[in-house]
């Protein structure tokens, strides 16, 4: 059903957006990382695709930091990409807002060279085959010495760190409503959606490194971590 015929749609698209950062702990620090890692030279004409772009908040951050950056932000939902590309349409051709199915290999079709792709918070979608398939995707996407950092939960070694996240969680939750940077509407509606709240597969990061060692990935490194999140770069 499209937008158009029913505005109810386009209003919840408009409820889920800018809520991640209120309702993810660290999940602006995570992008901070993910962006410090991409060390580019600002005037290198360089190719950046981002899988599962969702409102496009890392892709909007990543076209402010490198000025002369092309930005390829793909997602499967249409209507999430619609707001991307009016969110960011003050960076004009530099953000090419992509809809497709990263469960599909030919994501990468017609985008590579790519000296580095991102992803955050979407990998853990995919199940385990797909998400260890799509590093070789990636892998082959990049150019030589191409980087790829990605963002997502983890099953920690200790399940007494998921206690801690889960409780984390729910305070952070609250305390974004009590300061009113969220809205008890918007948090009902995330409970519903069927956009965001899907099932997650998660792996530990042990497995996510091996699988990035059997692609031919080097220089694999985990830079950041908090809890069952963490950040994991790699070069080709
Ligand atoms: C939790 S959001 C994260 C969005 C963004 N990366 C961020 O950090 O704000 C996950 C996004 O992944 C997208 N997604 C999930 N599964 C996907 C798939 N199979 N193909 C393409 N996009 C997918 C969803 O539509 C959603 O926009």
């Amino acid at each position: 059903m499209s937008t158009k015929s029913n505005p109810e749609m386009s209003k919840d698209i408009r409820l889920l957006e800018d809520l991640f950062e209120y309702i993810i702990p660290k999940y602006l620090e995570a992008h901070d990382i993910m962006i410090s890692m991409l060390d580019f030279p600002v005037t290198e004409d360089i190719r950046v695709a981002d899988l599962g772009c969702g409102f496009g908040e890392l892709s909007g951050r990543l076209l402010e930091m490198l000025p002369t950056a092309t930005v390829f932000g793909l997602d499967k939902e249409k209507r999430i990409l619609k707001r991307a590309k009016e969110k960011l349409g003050r960076f004009g051709d530099r953000f090419k807002g992509l809809q497709c199915n990263l469960n599909l290999s030919a994501w990468a079709a017609g985008l590579s060279p790519l000296n580095a792709v991102v992803s955050s918070f979407t990998l853990d979608y995919l199940t385990l085959d797909r998400h260890r398939e799509i590093i070789s995707d990636i892998y082959g996407a990049l150019n030589h010495g191409g980087r790829f950092v990605s963002c997502e939960f983890f099953i920690p070694a200790d399940e007494h760190v998921s206690t801690i996240f889960h409780d984390l969680e729910i305070r952070y939750i609250q305390s974004s409503l009590q300061r009113g940077e969220v809205t008890k509407e918007q948090i009902d509606l995330l409970s519903q959606s069927t956009i965001l709240r899907q099932k997650h597969h998660i792996c530990r990061v042990d497995t996510k490194i091996e699988w990035l060692h059997s692609a031919g990935f080097k220089r694999i490194d985990v830079p950041w971590r908090f809890l069952n999140l963490a950040v994991v770069s790699a070069v080709r």
